[in-house]
């Protein structure tokens, strides 16, 4: 029988009075890289933490950047989130989470530092491939099932960054203006859905700061909006060197202060916080605080439990013992990798497929050629904090020979080179916090190539053209890798690197059939060629068996059904960030740098138009839109109906048939928008409030419903500080895109 929550909460307020000033301050901060501190004498334990969200890190030194070294510590490498999300499946957000949670204890682990959920506001950013969408409606729908997934298995999910940490550049100190409707409707929404509903246990604070204050010691982020109107009690960790004052980290809602430098006694919450209790500047009560959130967090994870023992002198004294039954988890069990190929296969997307181009049937093909770097390329390894050691990962070289098998000779060229690794291997996490780091990204941009280097360029564009004449099937894999989609840098725009565009066309010249594939964590420029391509496939970093589903996708044995999660934009003057932005932000006056502890600030002017909300306002074409992709069969949606519910919360319930008109199986993401019917010049032309995905065989058709409450025709009014229901005329849309509507219906709000 689980402690009912009055009898837990005497017991954390037990061991607590047991602690001393001394032993309080080293729970609240690291004591090793990816763990905290803890009081042997009174067994309480450290948190051991590992980042995701791929997969389960591997081990370092507590207090060396050096990767430990064995091979127990490769695991299960899943689909990046951004691949995820291009399932619109909850389904497998919830599979995926699951394996990672179940793989992060059987490493050891008490909390995985995933899933990254911050809105892809500006398609530049490295890490948009650690981050879901655009679109907060999608974000909080995907990451509830993930984290439930996650926290099955007596261990937490750490959801980051809280909050606007939207770009690379400047990470740690560029601040964020944004109004409060802004926040509200776009950067809150996944965070607020993963702390209500799927009661996350823990949550990461953001580098940057937002509205003069750095995110991991907020007041307003961390106690204003998660603590008092939340109401969270779970546990916050600092982002790695977010910490910058002892008083207001002390003062805000965080818990314990993590980073990259191994003198853990001198951390902001370590010595000097007891120094500064000492002498009064910072109430004890504040780190009481802390402790709570971070034995509690211990019982919930059931990393201890507290035993209470009566005195002889009347008094009950308390201690922490550890629970005997805890999920002890495992990895590398092979459903999981099974769970991986069902997610990477629905995450593939189709972008285009002229002339029925796809699929390139196995058994009708001798000779198939596989072109560029990223067919033959490991992902799994790089991307930052982000990078795993992957127990396999099926490249799509691998998965293409095998999917096509002895009969078909696949053969491969590296059709662009790619320079060696520019940023340094070891300690890159230390310098991560540095300025440095921006450094090296621009290195990367302005990198020349050597005469050695443009002979090779040269020798594999040549080679890649003189083979794609002499096979009749060609499949390009190029797109970006961890050099560009990486923590710690942005890339400078959106275009293709190591001149992928000129070998792309240059084999469209001597093959016009070759297929294009793109792998990449963010928008990428395509229109150097796209119109030529008669076939294009989009997939995120899809995890250890990306190249298996791809293969499958490519063969016809899969029938795609990822839709993208992102607009693809084909320039990034073209975006939110850029036309209405500023980004990266602008210098810092004196008279501000005196209030903030940054250099560059940045008002998000775009406001909630962001992503899709921003392309269709000011009518801004895109290379392909939100909720996007083809399928090798069709669907034929039909009799939508509206209809008052009356449900305590509900408004409206929608139902529309699809139908499988085609001659395959296949899985369709119907999609659900509700706007104005006219449109006000603050408000979206219309926003994503339903999707639910579909298996229909040939010829079936099903009903898909939605319910759509009050709060899905609702605003934050910057006026009121309150939601405010919409009035009048509505229509809701049926679509399967955000460009490809398929019904509509309009109805009258009160
Ligand atoms: C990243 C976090 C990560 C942490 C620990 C930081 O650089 O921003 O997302 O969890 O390092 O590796």
């Amino acid at each position: 029988m689980r402690p009912n929550k009055k009898d837990t909460e005497k017991k954390i307020e037990a061991l607590l009075q047991e602690l001393t000033l001394e032993e309080k301050s080293r729970l609240i901060h690291a004591s090793e890289f990816f763990r905290s501190g803890d009081v042997p004498r009174l067994g309480i334990p450290k948190i051991t933490m590992s980042d995701g969200p791929m997969g389960v890190r591997n081990d370092f030194y507590p207090a060396k950047w050096r990767p430990v070294g064995t091979t127990a510590d490769a695991v299960s490498y899943l689909p990046c989130n951004t691949a995820i999300a291009s399932t619109w499946n909850r389904e497998l957000a919830y599979d995926s989470g699951r394996v990672l949670g179940r793989e992060a204890r059987g490493r050891g682990k008490d909390m995985i530092l995933a899933p990254g959920i911050n809105i892809k506001r500006n398609p530049l950013c490295g890490r948009n491939f650690e981050y879901m969408s655009e679109d907060p409606y999608l974000i909080a729908e995907m990451v509830v099932p993930l984290i439930e997934g996650i926290e099955e298995n007596d261990v937490s999910a750490c959801v980051k960054h809280f909050a606007c940490n939207a770009q690379e550049w400047e990470r740690l100190w560029v601040n964020v203006e944004l109004d409060e409707r802004t926040l509200r409707e776009i950067y809150l929404p996944g965070f607020e859905a993963a702390v209500k509903r799927a009661k996350t246990k823990a949550l990461m604070g953001s580098y940057n700061l937002v509205r003069g204050e750095h995110g991991s010691q907020s007041k307003f982020l961390l106690t204003e909006i998660l603590r008092k109107e939340w109401k969270y009690d779970g546990l916050v960790v600092s982002d790695w060197g977010a910490i910058h004052d002892t008083k207001a980290a002390a003062e805000s809602g965080l818990d314990i202060e993590m980073s990259v430098f191994p003198n853990f006694d001198e951390y902001f919450l370590a010595n000097p916080v007891i120094e500064a209790v000492k002498k009064g500047e910072i109430a004890e009560a504040d780190l009481d605080k802390k402790v709570r959130n971070i034995l509690r967090f211990m019982l919930r994870v059931r990393l201890i439990e507290i035993e209470m023992k009566a005195q002889k002198n009347g008094k009950t004294s308390a201690k922490a013992v550890p629970v005997a039954d805890r999920d002890p988890g495992y990895f590398n069990g092979s459903a999981m990798h099974l769970y991986a190929k069902k997610t990477a296969r629905e995450a593939v997307v189709m972008l285009k497929n002229e002339k029925h181009r796809l699929p390139i049937k196995p058994s009708q093909t001798r000779k198939l050629l596989v072109i560029g770097n990223n067919a033959d390329r490991l992902q799994s390894n790089g991307g930052g904090s982000g990078e795993i050691k992957a127990l396999y990962e099926v490249t799509p070289i691998m998965g293409l020979t095998r999917e096509y098998g002895g009969n078909t000779e696949v053969r491969f060229t590296p059709g662009y080179y790619v320079p060696r690794k520019i940023r340094p291997e070891v300690s890159w996490q230390e310098d991560s916090v540095s300025p440095e780091v921006m450094l090296d990204a621009e290195d990367r941009d302005k990198r020349k190539n050597s005469a050695k280097e443009k002979e090779l360029i040269k020798k594999y564009r040549e080679e890649a053209v003189r083979l794609a004449k002499e096979y009749d099937e060609v499949v390009i894999v190029g797109g970006l890798d961890h050099e560009y989609d990486t923590e710690g840098c942005d890339r400078k725009d959106l275009k293709l690197p190591y001149q992928q565009d000129a070998l792309i066309n240059a084999v469209l010249d001597v093959n016009p059939r070759a297929v294009v594939v793109m792998l990449a964590g963010s928008p990428v420029d395509m229109t150097a060629w796209s119109d030529r391509a008669q076939a294009i496939l989009w997939m995120a970093y899809n995890g250890m068996e990306g190249g298996t589903a791809l293969a499958e996708v490519i063969s016809g044995t899969v029938n795609p059904s990822g839709k993208l999660p992102e607009s693809l934009p084909s320039d990034f003057k073209k975006t939110s960030a850029a036309v209405l932005g500023d980004y990266p932000g602008r210098k810092l006056t004196a008279a501000e740098k005196k209030k903030m502890n940054a250099t560059l600030t940045q008002t998000f002017r775009d406001g909630v138009f962001v992503g899709y909300r921003f392309y269709e306002k000011y009518n801004v074409p895109v290379q392909y839109e939100f909720g996007y992709g083809l399928s090798y069969t069709e669907y034929k949606y039909s009799g939508m109906t509206v209809e008052k519910a009356n449900g305590k919360d509900a408004l409206f319930t929608v139902s529309v048939k699809v139908k499988n008109t085609g001659h395959v199986t296949g899985k369709e993401a119907v999609q659900l928008y509700v706007g104005e019917k006219v449109v006000s010049e603050d408000n979206p032309i219309k926003e994503l409030k339903g999707f639910d995905k579909v298996e229909l065989e040939p010829g079936e058709e099903k009903t898909v419903r939605f319910t759509l409450t009050a709060k899905d025709f609702s605003h934050f009014s910057n006026e009121s500080n309150t939601w405010q229901q919409m009035k009048g005329r509505m229509v809701i849309y049926i679509g399967a895109s955000s460009a490809d509507i398929r019904a509509k219906k309009e109805v009258t709000l009160k």
